[in-house]
């Protein structure tokens, strides 16, 4: 497990799939995704068999919040694309559970994925792509350190519209920075 203040991630299981699988399958969640097609049960068990081919640290993880004993899954995030040279790496989230957004979750987990990434995987830059209109994800990202480097003007199409993507990161350097303030 990895822990964060009201937060951990644990790795995804199989029993996850019908969970992702509400999420993928609501518009409102998937709205900031390149996922635009409805998502059946075998193409993401699927999915989730061709994970065993990635390597470990890029398998998805889950984001979970106490609840009663227990814990309660809320969402997944990613690293991946991870170049061992450069020491970068991509990163993905998605908070599926509607009821907890815009309480802080998904700064705080990026703030756990980023000590992950720089701490657990030794990366020295992590990078992202989020479209320009998710200014909510967008606003999280930068309050945990992320720098706005690029825009790739209209390279994304959803109903019926172009759209700009945004590129940020963050270097290891910076971070570091941040953490001792
Ligand atoms: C996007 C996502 C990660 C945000 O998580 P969250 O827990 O709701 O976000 P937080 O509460 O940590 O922060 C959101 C910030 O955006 C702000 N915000 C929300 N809606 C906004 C809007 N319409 N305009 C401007 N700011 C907005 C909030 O006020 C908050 O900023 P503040 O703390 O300075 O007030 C999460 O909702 C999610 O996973 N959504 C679905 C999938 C997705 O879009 N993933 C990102 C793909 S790049």
């Amino acid at each position: 497990m990895i822990y964060g203040e009201r937060i951990r991630f644990r790795r995804a299981e199989k029993t996850d799939i019908p969970l992702f699988m509400e999420w993928i399958n609501d518009p409102e969640v998937t709205k900031g995704l390149t996922i635009y097609l409805p998502m059946g049960l075998w193409e993401e068990e699927e999915w989730f068999a061709g994970l065993a081919k990635c390597p470990q640290a890029e398998r998805p993880l889950v984001v979970e919040v106490p609840d009663g004993d227990s814990w309660r899954a809320i969402g997944n995030v990613s690293v991946f694309n991870i170049d061992a040279v450069v020491r970068s790496a991509e990163v993905g989230i998605m908070l599926g559970d509607k009821t907890i957004w815009n309480q802080g979750y998904g700064t705080e987990t990026m703030r756990l994925l980023l000590k992950h990434g720089f701490e657990a995987l030794n990366l020295n830059r992590i990078q992202l792509y989020v479209y320009e209109k998710n200014i909510w994800a967008i606003r999280a990202y930068e309050k945990v350190g992320f720098v706005h480097e690029g825009r790739r003007r209209e390279a994304h199409y959803k109903n019926g519209k172009y759209e700009d993507i945004l590129t940020m990161s963050v270097l290891r350097s910076e971070w570091k920075k941040e953490m001792e303030l």
